[in-house]
């Protein structure tokens, strides 16, 4: 049964909330075990839908998964994968785009893999051309078949020299998974190298595997036969920080993040710092805090890691309609990632979409006919309204913007937060939010 939240805003967020292992690191990890001849240990892991999808789909390859009841730490140990039906494989892999990403690993554990036709937020067409490349070019064989992609490689897989046409996330963790029990050796160029990359090359390393990140984007795997299991801490969500970083200035509050890491957000905080937003670096974590004045304006370019995360723009810019004056943010990442702003702008803020390219250099959406420029002009007061949650990250900027907004608002669809925020709804009652939860009837 879906539920409905219903918030009365004006209140600030004052507290502490303890951010948890990465969504975008602990579901890849998670699929590296079945790489391995024995049992790994995943500390650090969110209880969030991500995990459990990943999870059923590892349990459906005959993968046991033992979850601690007191640390929430995985256990899987992969030794008697199988093969699993494809109706079953599509029933559990819900709208996660994970599925992708077991290919390597199952064609390395049991010859094949079937992947369902994928899911995942609704921020552009979402492609996996550059993973099917890269999957033929370790020789695998790939076959479209009613409702997913049939995926063989009779011979094993074979080392390649590969180059994404774009730094692509998945792509990369996708020779990864490949590669690292290939035979022979595997040299990827325009890699992605964004933390939750480095973290998984730690993974991969801790069970044996032999893998180099040179200075010019360039990954290098030398092959080997047999991995081990792993022991690994996933590193923490910058991503669910930098949401709480943007709630602490929407709302005028104060918010301990334990567990934001410095290192892995470091963009981020500079730009943080010139919105006007203040914080405390500590080692255990990282203060976030409107300091009481008023909000400066920016121009903004989200791009791929070390630059400004494309996942940070959507919360950040609920901060950006308080701002006084005009901002601008270029989505150089994801062609269609202002849905969100259609209901901001119902509460009143003013923001404007284009189609040009409004950041330094041209991007692959300019001239393309998609609207991935936003022209933000504050400061806007927001008035509460009732708003259906389009993705995961808008929806959160929905929820901060509703919070500081004047009066209800009655937020529906919130089940899609469950799938990178964890116990979302517990955290913003502990920072003192105004808000009922009832059952949609
Ligand atoms: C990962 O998505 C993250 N998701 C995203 O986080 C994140 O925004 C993104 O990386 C960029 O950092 C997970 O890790 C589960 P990409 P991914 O492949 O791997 C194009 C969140 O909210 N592309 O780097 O899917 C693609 O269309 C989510 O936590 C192709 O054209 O991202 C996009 O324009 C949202 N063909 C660009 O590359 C392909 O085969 C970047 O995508 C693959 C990608």
């Amino acid at each position: 049964m879906s539920s409905v939240l219903t918030i009365r805003g004006g209140v600030p967020l004052t507290g502490r909330v303890t951010v948890r292992g990465a969504k975008n690191l602990v579901p890849k990890a998670m699929v590296a075990a079945l790489l391995g001849n024995e049992p790994s240990v995943l500390r650090n892991v969110p209880e969030i839908k991500d995990v459990e999808v990943v999870t059923s789909l590892l349990q459906l390859h005959g993968v046991t998964v033992e979850k601690d009841p007191h640390t929430g730490d995985l256990t899987l140990d992969p030794t008697n994968a199988k093969t699993a039906s494809h109706t079953a494989i599509d029933a559990h892999a819900g709208d996660s785009r994970i599925p992708i990403l077991l290919c390597g690993p199952l064609i390395h554990a049991i010859g094949e893999a079937f992947i369902p036709d994928l899911g995942g937020c609704k921020i552009g067409d979402r492609p996996i051309d550059y993973h099917l490349n890269v999957l033929r070019q370790f020789g695998a064989v790939v076959e479209k078949r009613p409702g997913g992609i049939h995926i063989s490689a009779p011979g094993g897989l074979k080392g390649a020299k590969i180059s994404l046409p774009y730094p692509s996330v998945g792509a990369t963790e996708q020779v990864l998974l490949s590669a690292t029990r290939a035979e022979g050796i595997t040299e990827l160029s325009g890699a992605a190298t964004e933390p939750e990359i480095v973290d998984l090359i730690a993974v991969l390393q801790k069970m044996g595997a032999i893998i180099s990140v040179q200075t010019d984007r360039t990954i290098r795997i030398e092959g080997v036969p047999d991995l081990g299991g792993y022991n690994h801490r996933a590193l923490s969500d910058r991503n669910e920080s930098a949401s709480w970083a943007s709630a602490a200035l929407v709302t005028r509050g104060d918010i301990f993040v334990e567990g934001a890491t410095q290192r892995d957000m470091m963009t981020f905080l500079n730009t943080y710092r010139k919105v006007g937003g203040g914080m405390d670096i500590g080692d255990d974590g990282i203060r976030f805090y409107h300091k009481g004045g008023k909000l400066t304006p920016l121009v903004l370019e989200t791009d791929v890691h070390p630059g400004f995360m494309t996942d940070w723009q959507q919360p950040l810019i609920v901060a950006l309609t308080q701002a006084e004056g005009v901002s601008i943010v270029h989505e150089t990442v994801y062609e269609n990632r202002f849905g969100f702003t259609e209901a901001l702008i119902r509460m009143g803020a003013n923001i404007q979409v284009h189609r040009e390219c409004l950041g330094s250099v041209p991007c692959r959406f300019g001239q393309r006919n998609f609207l991935h420029s936003a022209v933000i002009s504050g400061p806007a007061q927001l008035t509460g309204t009732d708003i259906d949650v389009p993705d995961l990250r808008g929806g959160f900027s929905h929820l901060i913007a509703a919070l500081a907004a004047n009066g209800t608002s009655r937020v529906t669809g919130i089940d899609i937060i469950n799938r990178g925020y964890e116990r979302f709804t517990e955290k913003l009652a502990g920072l003192g939010a105004d808000f009922d939860i009832t059952s949609a009837e």
